[in-house]
């Protein structure tokens, strides 16, 4: 079969459209003929060689894909040949074939194509799992969502307007910020221009953001602190301004608050079966309704990943790049 493959780490331009072996699905496991594949940031590192597949996992990169359930492996019940799919993976999804847990399947939800369903699973699971089943997000909460225009953060501000919270996000320009309104964040910040943690405070009368969703790390963390409210939860998931900051201990005492930060790509399966099974359970009737979507920025030829990645990088997108093998 056809994958993009990395002979040598670097830019774009290492991802190469190779002939490797085909998967085969062991027990637990289902072959999926992919229909399309989720681009995501880490997959930029793992081009530049800064973050491997966890071990015994594929070399290829790509950690979401949409497709056709093609092969069985031994011991998987409640999906056939030809089922209709999307899945999270630990690896392998820019690819014509790939193998998944069978826990990490989902079927493409009602109303969505299959080639867009392929940007849910990553972003739905990483929103579902930080901003709910650990931050705990509760109707009429404030969430604080960095990058609100990012693949992530246009779930995250969709998903907390279905539980009545209120969303402010920070993006880098006008039309970014516009894009978020639309989705229904409320406050809308220019990083660029305006101090988050004054404009927190100013919007929530000096309460502060419940929880934070945030994708910049060490650069943040005191001024994610400083915008928490009393009992908030900071919520790490990215270190695109560096992982070394420092934590006023005294300043997250007094507000009786929580820093938290996840991996989701490092869990084991089960755990990862559990969080796709939530979000199933959570997610998947609100998008068959229509009140949540997919936000797909562009799709471009598994052969021109490196065109994709060069969009990702250039940072003008609004939502989620696909790869589509068709
Ligand atoms: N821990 C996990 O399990 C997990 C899982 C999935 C994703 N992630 C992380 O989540 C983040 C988003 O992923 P993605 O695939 O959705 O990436 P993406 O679409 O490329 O988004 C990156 C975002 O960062 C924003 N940004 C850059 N500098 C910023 C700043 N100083 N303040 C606020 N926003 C800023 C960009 O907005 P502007 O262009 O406006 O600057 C852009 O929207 C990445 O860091 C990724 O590694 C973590």
């Amino acid at each position: 079969m056809k994958a993009i493959s990395i002979p040598q780490f670097g830019g774009p331009d290492a991802l190469v459209l190779a002939d490797v072996d085909t998967p085969t699905a062991r027990a637990g496991e289902v072959l999926v003929r992919v229909a399309a594949a989720g681009v995501n940031r880490a997959d930029l590192l793992q081009r530049e060689g800064h973050y491997p597949p966890p071990a015994g996992e594929s070399e290829v990169p790509g950690l979401e894909v949409s497709g056709v359930v093609e092969a069985l492996g031994e011991g998987v019940d409640g999906w056939a040949v030809g089922d209709e799919v999307c899945a999270l993976l630990a690896g392998g999804g820019y690819a014509e074939m790939v193998r998944v847990p069978a826990g990490q399947l989902l079927p493409v939800p009602e109303g969505v194509s299959m080639v867009d369903a392929a940007a849910l699973p990553e972003v739905v699971c990483t929103v579902w799992s930080n901003v709910f089943l650990v931050a705990n997000l509760q109707p009429g909460e404030t969430l604080l969502v960095h990058g609100g225009s990012s693949g992530i953060g246009t779930m995250a501000i969709q998903l907390a307007q279905q539980v009545a919270a209120h969303v402010i996000v920070t993006a880098g320009s006008a039309a970014k910020l516009e894009a978020c309104r639309e989705l229904g964040a409320e406050v809308l910040v220019n990083y660029r221009e305006e101090d988050f943690v004054e404009r927190v405070a100013e919007a929530t009368d000096g309460h502060g953001a419940d929880v934070i969703l945030d994708l910049i790390g060490a650069k943040y963390l005191s001024r994610n602190v400083a915008a928490l409210a009393t009992s908030g939860r900071l919520v790490i998931i990215g270190m695109q301004g560096g992982t070394r900051g420092e934590l006023d201990i005294a300043a997250l005492m007094a507000k009786r608050g929580a820093v938290i930060s996840t991996s989701l790509r490092a869990r084991p399966t089960g755990e990862k079966a559990t969080i796709v099974a939530a979000v199933r359970e959570h997610v998947w009737p609100l998008i068959a309704s229509g009140r949540v979507q997919p936000i797909v920025h562009s799709r471009h030829p598994l052969a021109q990943a490196a065109a994709a990645h060069r969009e990702l990088e250039a940072g003008d997108h609004v939502g989620k790049i696909l790869l589509t093998t068709g």
